[in-house]
């Protein structure tokens, strides 16, 4: 993971939001490489949910949104999460993420002092776990610690007043890192709230939207009229959302800002259950499609008492994140909840009327739900390689860094090189490639350096194809061969290419003419 950070950081993938300051803890940049990775992401779920399909429209609501939205849809009340204080630190925690510990927990009634006033802190109570066979030597450091920042000088502390000692098995309420006891858990709501407007009262607040699904919801009734689709349909959208997350880690996994790609797809009462399960193959393909393969993915059956407040199913789609196996995407059977919700809040009717059975209903939805920073991430962490090579010029040993991005996603397409940036007449030919090819695909021109090295640096960055303007371009190729259509190249013949491949570092000939075709088709 560290390789991967520091890799996203020297060649402009993402970077730490406002760095120079400190960071923003949950927040990231997209440099260069990262913004057209994210885009070629973004897009490709657009077009797969929105432009080959009849059944989905896609649309794109506000951030901010009327507060009764969030009453209505239960954010208000029920987005949280249960959270635990570490006495010592005061650093908080999610209850349910903490690992159970086990070892001997020693309580202690307070202090001892030499102090000659008396103090407010002597009878604290306070706890500390240490593992099995550590001295309870190790619980006095903590448990002074704990005392010192409640007022008292090291020196003043002449004894711990232990109560008891007592074996603990498996228990969340100790801190796992430093052993100090933790309070009781506290609910709280993970939506980052604002005020809307130029007065700061109980009325001007609002939330910046903890996903961008609810808009999709509140505007059913008129994307349902505008678009004339009839059951089952569904409603896109791509977004960011926010949550004040306690705990964001593991570089953009958990983050404060974030985008999602959100289908709504609504079907007739009833059958919630068989479309939940066609989703889940669904979007198993689609991540296929994107470079992370099936069996990379665990499909995890959400318990019910872990699904969220409105599912009345859920798959979670986890990846094997070099941190451990990780959501990626949440696919839910939402019921009726949200429209029923929005209904009876707003008193506007959102019913569907079906033709067929002339009957009036609230539809059902299915929601795959995915994170495009997580998936961004997946895909650099599976792109990710390194392999020991021997470098084609001086035959000596190196690693080679290699992103092995789909070329789909692959943030430039091509690189497009003159062997020698003094020879004019290469330099030339290079240029025109270049700008033939760049309004069709992402391109670039790189003619410093050895081209050994410049492939390397297009390795890094996960460029599938490198085209070099060559001695053979201008003189005819010296032997004849297959080009990488498939035609074949006679010797002597001019107006060709070097096209080497990223993955294999196979080179072979290709004619100029063909290397549009020939990009277009291998990116679509
Ligand atoms: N509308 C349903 C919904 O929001 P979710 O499981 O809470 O469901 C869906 O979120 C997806 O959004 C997750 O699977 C994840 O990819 C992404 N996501 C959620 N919280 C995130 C966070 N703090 N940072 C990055 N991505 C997040």
């Amino acid at each position: 993971m560290e390789k991967i950070v520091a890799l996203c950081k020297r060649r402009g993938f993402i970077f730490q939001s406002s760095e120079i300051y400190g960071g923003l803890n949950g927040a990231w940049d997209y440099g260069p490489l990262g913004v057209e990775l994210k885009r070629n992401l973004k897009d490709y779920w657009w077009k797969c949910m929105t432009q080959v399909r009849d059944d989905i429209v896609g649309f794109d609501g506000s951030i901010l949104m009327n507060r009764a939205v969030w009453k209505a849809s239960g954010h208000e009340a029920t987005f949280s999460d249960p959270m635990v204080e570490c006495f010592l630190t005061k650093k908080r925690y999610r209850a349910d993420q903490i690992e159970p510990q086990s070892g001997t927990a020693y309580y202690y009634k307070g202090i001892t002092t030499s102090a000659k006033v008396p103090l407010p802190n002597v009878d604290m109570p306070f706890a500390v776990l240490v593992p099995k066979g550590k001295p309870e030597a190790s619980a006095q450091k903590i448990a002074k610690q704990f005392y010192v920042a409640r007022g008292f000088t090291e020196s003043e502390i002449v004894s711990l007043d232990l109560e008891k000692t007592e074996p603990v098995e498996n228990s969340t309420a100790f801190n796992p890192e430093n052993g100090a006891l933790l309070g009781e858990p506290k609910i709280f709501n993970l939506m980052l709230k604002t005020y809307v407007g130029a007065v700061e009262s109980d009325d001007a607040i609002t939330y910046l939207r903890p996903e961008t699904a609810q808009a999709m919801f509140v505007q059913f009734k008129n994307v349902l009229d505008v678009s004339q689709k009839k059951l089952p349909f569904g409603i896109a959208q791509i977004g960011k959302a926010f949550r004040n997350e306690i705990n964001p880690r593991n570089f953009t996994f958990r983050s404060r800002e974030f985008e999602q790609m959100e289908v709504e797809f609504f079907v007739k009462p009833g059958t919630g259950p068989e479309w939940l399960d066609k989703w889940l193959e669904e979007r198993l393909s689609w991540y296929e499609a994107i470079g992370i393969p099936r069996t990379k993915i665990h499909v995890l059956t959400v318990p019910e008492k872990d699904r969220a407040f409105y599912s009345q199913g859920t798959y979670d789609l986890e990846y094997e994140f070099p941190f451990g196996v990780q959501e990626l995407e949440g696919i839910a059977h939402r019921g009726n909840y949200d429209l029923k919700q929005h209904q009876e809040a707003s008193g506007k009717p959102l019913e569907y009327f079906d033709e067929e059975a002339k009957q009036k209903y609230l539809p059902e939805v299915v929601e795959p739900s995915a994170g495009v920073d997580r998936t961004v991430l997946a895909l650099l962490c599976e792109a990710y390689d390194e392999e020991t090579i021997k470098d084609e010029e001086s035959g000596k040993e190196e690693t080679r860094v290699v992103l092995r991005f789909t070329p789909r996603i692959a943030p430039i397409k091509a690189a497009i090189f003159p062997l020698l940036k003094n020879k004019p007449e290469l330099v030339a030919i290079a240029r025109d490639i270049y700008k033939s090819l760049q309004p069709l695909l992402k391109v670039t021109y790189a003619d410093t350096a050895a081209i050994g090295r410049r492939y390397r640096r297009m390795d890094e960055v996960g460029t599938p194809f490198g085209i070099t303007i060559d001695f053979e371009t201008l003189e005819g190729v010296k032997e004849a061969s297959t080009s990488a259509t498939g035609t074949p190249v006679a010797a002597g013949q001019k107006e060709t290419v070097t096209l080497r491949h990223r993955d294999s570092m196979k080179q072979e000939r290709i004619a100029i003419a063909d290397l549009p075709a020939y990009l277009l088709q291998a990116i679509a």
